[in-house]
């Protein structure tokens, strides 16, 4: 699916590591060019035509990302520098003072650090309890495991719509239906989730959202915070500075600028806004649903041909999204991804950055292929063969 908009392509390359990042399409990289060569200024502080035309590029962005989530008003959109960023915001910005201690948040332990660690942060600051919905045997989450465990002091239920490892997609509608009737704050880290799919934060009454753009075809080192109004004007500002305050004044009287631009704080990264744009505007091109369809059918095609490897083992053969886990039997997961970038091809390799997991998964460190729309059934062969040739592994790994 066009191939010839990636530069990356033509370096033979075969890259199925699109979970950790994804390539940039033309299209991206020239938009941030354009601003860097044509109409460089800061973004919310200049009086002359390229900085005007700076706010004007800038707040379309907002307003684009605003219809991709089905967001209410674009207010309810700030810009970050990730999925990481806004879940610190969301938890220590929000949580930090909504919650009290006793209250209860449910992850799982699947969830990827950033929706871990901040949390954890909280439990020793003001000892709230973190507690582990329980996943089932194919290592996903069901709606039943989310009701089971619900109690009267649950206030939050914090997920990835997508996980980063199994790659099972949550049911956030229902999920999101169940915290509106029992009023539990409803997170959502949908960093694996809208490259692939559509997320409309309010038909799944989703309380926060965050997300990366350098995982849709953006660049790195810019995300969204996605907040209801009325819950993102209580975020408390964790950076404050330049761009987020109306005034301030000797004897120390401040007033904060409005939302978004209060969550703000400094000069933002107006080429990384600028190229996320142009990011979404191209996945919106092609649509969701050829995506979602194209990764279905590589991962089928893979599983298909993948079976006849005897030595391959496969961890989540029934997740729905474009992720597969194995390992090579005996072998160590990261002298795999060696092996196969002497082919290169490119796998993600280790915990995945969701170090709970080992627990259930009862294995420390898989191979990782996460697929994307530029990926083709010819890569999937060129991984089968090199796969194929994985008794010489020793021969090649030393
Ligand atoms: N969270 C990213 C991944 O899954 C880095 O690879």
């Amino acid at each position: 699916m066009n191939r010839e908009d990636f530069k990356m392509l033509d370096n033979d390359i075969v890259y199925f590591d699109n979970g950790a990042t994804t390539f940039k399409p033309n299209c991206v990289i020239d938009s941030m060019n354009d601003y860097y060569n044509n109409y460089c200024a800061n973004a919310h502080r200049g009086d002359y035509k390229i900085s005007n035309k700076v706010d004007i590029e800038y707040e379309k962005v907002r307003e684009k990302v605003k219809d991709l989530i089905g967001a209410s008003s674009s207010e309810e959109i700030v810009f970050t520098s990730g999925a990481t960023q806004s879940l610190n915001m969301i938890v220590l910005g929000f949580m930090a003072h909504a919650l009290k201690s006793g209250d209860e948040v449910l992850i799982t332990k699947s969830e990827h650090a950033s929706n871990v660690l901040p949390w954890m942060e909280l439990q020793k600051k003001m000892g709230i309890v973190i507690k582990y919905i329980p996943l089932n045997d194919d290592l996903e989450l069901t709606y039943d495991n989310v009701l089971n465990s619900i109690t009267s002091k649950t206030k939050v239920i914090s997920i990835a719509h997508v996980t980063n490892t199994v790659g099972d997609i949550r049911p956030i509608y229902e999920i999101g239906k169940l915290c509106k009737e029992k009023n539990i704050y409803f997170v959502v880290d949908a960093a694996q989730s809208i490259p692939h799919r559509k997320v409309d934060v309010i038909e799944n009454n989703v309380s926060f959202l965050a997300f990366s753009a350098h995982k849709m075809l953006g660049p790195t080192g810019v995300g969204v915070l996605y907040g209801k109004k009325e819950l993102l004007e209580e975020v408390v500002p964790i950076f404050v500075g330049g761009g987020m305050n109306n005034y301030f004044l000797s004897n120390f009287e401040v007033e904060y600028s409005p939302i978004p631009n209060r969550l703000e704080a400094g000069t933002p990264n107006v080429a990384g806004v600028i190229g996320m744009g142009k990011a979404i505007d191209y996945l919106m091109n092609i649509g969701y649903e050829k995506i979602e369809k194209h990764e279905e059918d590589l991962k089928r095609y893979f599983l298909e041909k993948v079976k006849r490897i005897k030595n391959v083992k496969i961890y989540n053969p029934n997740s729905k999204s474009g992720i597969v886990l194995f390992n090579i039997d005996d072998v160590f997961a990261q002298d795999t991804a060696t092996f196969l970038d002497y082919y290169n091809i490119c796998v993600r390799s280790g915990n995945h950055c969701a170090k709970m997991l080992i627990d259930e998964l009862g294995i420390k460190n898989t191979c990782r292929i996460s697929f994307y729309l530029y990926n083709t059934k010819e890569e999937v062969d060129r991984l089968i063969k090199a796969l194929e040739n994985s008794k010489n592994i020793f021969d090649i790994v030393i």
